[in-house]
């Protein structure tokens, strides 16, 4: 099989997010046919300790405690950005200096004065960007959101068993009338 040419990636913070971010990052190339092949290269956290247990539990090559070093590494093709909010604009203006590639996580920034910043930053650059607007419930948000608990509901493991359950027994119902379109 011809190798496929590296994206090299580089993840900012390693809580939640993070771990959403890196498993994302190792299994995407078994769903889809990618031009390039993610290596999970660098992952920084706020001190060097938090980043090598977290590297080695994320299955890391490198770590840093020091964010702005990961974002001017010459290996670094794609920064990861999970880190807090306030964070985000600094660092993606130094990914951005750097000529790297940015994921950032939803919000993009904490004021649309510094969103405009990265948007123009990442224009004046012609850069690769994208934010992540994927949502992950967590258990511990409060219900008392009409929102929050209508996208609980949506992503509940027995809703979604329930309705996949359905599906299956429509696609039976089908087969067995000999009209399934999977087979057609
Ligand atoms: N898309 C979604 O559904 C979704 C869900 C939750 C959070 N988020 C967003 O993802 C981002 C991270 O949220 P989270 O829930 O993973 O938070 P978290 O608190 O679980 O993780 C934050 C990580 O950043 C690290 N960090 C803090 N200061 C740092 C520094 N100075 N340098 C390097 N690392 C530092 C922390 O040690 C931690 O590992 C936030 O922007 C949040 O708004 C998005």
């Amino acid at each position: 099989m011809k190798q496929k040419p590296e994206l090299r990636v580089g993840l900012i913070g390693s809580g939640f997010m993070g771990r959403c971010h890196s498993n994302a990052f190792r299994s995407v190339g078994g769903l889809f046919d990618l031009p390039l092949d993610p290596v999970a290269d660098m992952l920084a956290d706020i001190s060097d300790e938090a980043a090598a247990t977290n590297a080695a539990a994320m299955g890391f090559q490198r770590y840093t405690g020091d964010w702005g070093k990961l974002c001017v590494d010459p290996a670094i093709d794609l920064v990861a950005v999970t880190a807090p909010n306030a964070l985000h604009e600094p660092i993606v203006l130094a990914a951005l200096a750097a000529g790297k590639s940015v994921y950032c996580e939803k919000p993009l920034s904490t004021t649309l004065e510094c969103a405009l910043r990265m948007t123009e930053a990442a224009e004046k650059v012609g850069a690769v960007t994208m934010v992540g607007f994927n949502f992950y419930g967590r258990k511990d948000w409060t219900k008392k959101n009409l929102i929050n608990w209508t996208w609980e509901f949506i992503h509940n493991r027995v809703t979604a068993n329930t309705v996949n359950r359905f599906k299956q027994l429509c696609e039976w119902k089908f087969e067995n009338l000999g009209m399934d379109w999977k087979t057609e």
